[in-house]
């Protein structure tokens, strides 16, 4: 990825994702931490783009990590009839993603968890998808080799994974897409 890429996809992330935990809030409505990613949302022909990359389809089980409004998941439920499990640390972007996914019908295909990636289990997923930050996908690597299962595929909108040979890069609507799968064999994807 272009050093400027990276700038200019950071800089969105950092400018425009900030105030996501309003000052009305109640002390047990607030994240247990400050989120280690501002929340700004995937626009949806990006995340259309995300799910075809991953081939989802019906038998996945799909977690997004950092999931803000949850619409990855909700999106790959309409369309692919599959699980979903959206994990926020932010007890806000979890309320309004289960709003959603009740105003889309999903609510049973899908589920939203308060919790912190770096502790969340999330094993048994088919399809990982993320938008967070470059020294985030760096800290999360160990965690993404050691728990998914051999096959599994990673979708990562705007940032790569540094080490990591991507199978495939698309680009749409002027967003990178990654998109790796886990090796059998650890340290094959290493670059
Ligand atoms: C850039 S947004 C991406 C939202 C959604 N995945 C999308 O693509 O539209 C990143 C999200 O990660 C969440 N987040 C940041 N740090 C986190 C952590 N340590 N554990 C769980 N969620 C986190 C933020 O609250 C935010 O909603």
């Amino acid at each position: 990825m272009g050093i400027w890429k990276a700038a200019v996809g950071v800089a969105l992330l950092l400018g425009l994702g900030g105030a996501s935990v309003p000052p009305n809030l109640g002390r047990s409505e607030l994240p247990e931490r400050a989120p280690d990613v501002p929340y700004v949302p995937t626009p949806q022909p990006v995340v259309d783009a995300m799910l075809e990359v991953a081939d989802v389809k019906p038998g996945d089980v799909l977690y997004d990590l950092g999931s803000g409004d949850g619409r990855i998941v909700v999106t790959a439920a309409q369309r692919f009839g599959v699980r979903g499990v959206g994990i926020d640390i932010n007890p806000e972007r979890v309320q309004e993603a289960e709003a959603n996914a009740r105003a889309a019908g999903v609510e049973r295909l899908t589920e939203f968890r308060q919790e912190d990636i770096f502790k969340a289990d999330f094993g048994e997923a088919t399809v990982v998808t993320m938008y967070l930050l470059p020294s985030v996908n760096n800290r999360l690597k160990p965690k993404l080799l050691n728990e998914l299962k051999p096959g599994t595929r990673i979708v990562s909108h705007a940032f790569d994974i540094e080490g990591w040979e991507p199978e495939r890069i698309i680009e749409t609507d002027g967003r990178t897409i990654y998109f790796w799968v886990v090796p059998e064999t650890p340290g094959r994807g290493e670059r």
